[in-house]
């Protein structure tokens, strides 16, 4: 039915579900072509598999190939992952990469302007319009976000700040004189500049602030409501990344906030058994992985996210949603034999009284085995009484919920390190080398 919003949908967004099928299955066709005739690295993996492009006859075929890891690109660092001579290649990102190389990825014209209209499509889904005001304070860089952002902010048909991540007092100047209508920025970095409004005296309700576009790092809807009710806006969950794109390669919707809807018209998803690799049916939480139909410079073919998830059909769109990330297998603490997510402590954290959203996970050895504390900030008006059965809750809160004995201390306020980016939840102090 066509509506206010539906006129608004791009031709992609459009298209029924047997559309959809058909052009996924012609574009990873081209695409797994692509791969294997102009990449050195997957023509060998295929090979070694025994498959070929034409192999690819339906979408389920595509479970025949083999995946693709962050490894496999670090060995073909720099260039080797391109398909494209260089002279192609318009524009260059890394991930930091936490241990050895970071990962290089490349993008054509043709990829940059896909991702433009990925970011001007999440954003509409998000609830921003032509003529808002974008404040982008994702990190400007080799960081996807902050160039993401923009020139999807920009393809829209938006006025676009780009204010980059830090100097957080100017960052609250800049809201307040120019009044962006839309900020994307991490959520944890939302956090930071909510203290910084209070610290200035400044309402975060009163903000010219309509919705936010919250991602680069897991949050709870826990951390949506604590962000929604002291700002006073819609907030939303974009996902992505460098090796697939960048930001805008799934998005909630503003009208529905069930999870975020996959662009799968330009990247399929799979979700995996993490242990076997086995594909698993809509439904079932394990390893997002993507195929990318439409790449040049550097197209992936069944790459492993370790982001984990589960895929569920579309609502708003006709895609198919995934919902809420809840970690990456990276940052998952086993403690004790029990599996540990540091979402599942935001969730506890924040419906805790007399704490601020503010929290690290630290890991400790003790004797033979690890320990973990949640070191959770005050409110300022928490007073010791508050403090002690907050402290109590979370530790009561850890123990049913997840099954594990953690410590708790509650600090004082403004005493933890404060997000300007991606936040790190967890401090492992124990020492290396060891069990
Ligand atoms: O973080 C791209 C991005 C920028 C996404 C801005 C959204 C907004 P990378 O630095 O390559 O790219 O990191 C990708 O970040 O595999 C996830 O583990 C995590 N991540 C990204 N978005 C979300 C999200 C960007 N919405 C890695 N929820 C991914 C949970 C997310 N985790």
């Amino acid at each position: 039915m066509a509506d206010a919003t539906t006129d608004l949908l791009d031709p992609g967004e459009r298209l029924d579900a047997g559309a959809l099928r058909a052009l996924q299955l012609d574009r990873l066709r081209a695409s797994l072509r692509r791969a294997y005739e102009n990449v050195p690295f997957y023509r060998e993996s295929f090979d070694k598999a025994g498959v070929r492009p034409e192999d690819c006859r339906s979408l389920a075929d595509l479970a025949r190939f083999p995946f693709t890891t962050k490894a496999d690109l670090r060995e073909n660092y720099p260039y080797g992952m391109f398909a494209v001579p260089r002279e192609r290649v318009r524009r260059l990102h890394a991930s930091s990469g936490t241990t050895g190389r970071p990962t290089v990825v490349g993008y054509t014209d043709g990829d940059l302007s896909v991702w433009a209209d990925m970011v001007a499509r999440s954003l509409r889904a998000a609830g921003a319009r032509p003529g808002d005001v974008v404040h982008v304070a994702y990190g400007y860089g080799l960081f996807t976000g902050g160039l993401g952002a923009h020139y999807g902010a920009e393809r829209l048909g938006c006025t676009v700040i780009p204010a980059s991540g830090g100097m957080t007092a100017r960052q609250v100047q800049l809201i307040q004189d120019l009044r962006p209508t839309v900020i994307m920025v991490t959520p944890s970095y939302m956090l930071t500049l909510l203290d910084e409004f209070e610290r200035q005296g400044v309402d975060p309700r009163g903000t010219s602030l309509r919705v936010g576009v919250f991602g680069a790092e897991p949050w709870t809807e826990e951390m949506r409501r604590e962000i929604e009710d002291r700002f006073a806006i819609d907030a939303v969950d974009i996902y992505g990344l460098s090796e697939v794109i960048g930001p805008g390669v799934a998005q909630e919707c503003v009208e529905t906030k069930d999870g975020l809807h996959v662009w799968e018209d330009h990247f399929y998803p799979e979700v995996v058994d993490p242990v076997t690799g086995e594909v698993l049916p809509e439904g079932a939480e394990g390893e997002l992985v993507f195929t990318s139909l439409t790449k040049e410079a550097m197209p992936v073919v069944r790459y492993r996210t370790r982001d984990l998830t589960r895929l569920l059909p579309g609502t708003a769109r006709v895609f198919r949603r995934m919902e809420k990330v809840t970690g990456r297998s990276d940052d998952l603490v086993i403690l004790r034999g029990v599996n540990l997510f540091p979402t599942q402590v935001e969730e506890i954290v924040l419906r805790t009284p007399g704490v601020a959203p503010h929290f690290q996970l630290r890991l400790t050895r003790e004797g033979r085995l690890d320990a973990l504390t949640v070191r959770a900030e005050a409110r300022p008006d928490a007073g010791p009484k508050v403090r002690e059965e907050a402290a109590r809750a979370i530790a009561a809160g850890v123990k049913e919920g997840i099954g594990v004995s953690v410590g708790v201390e509650i600090v004082d306020p403004e005493s933890l390190e404060r997000s300007v980016g991606k936040i790190r939840r967890i401090v492992d102090l124990r020492p290396r080398g060891a069990l």
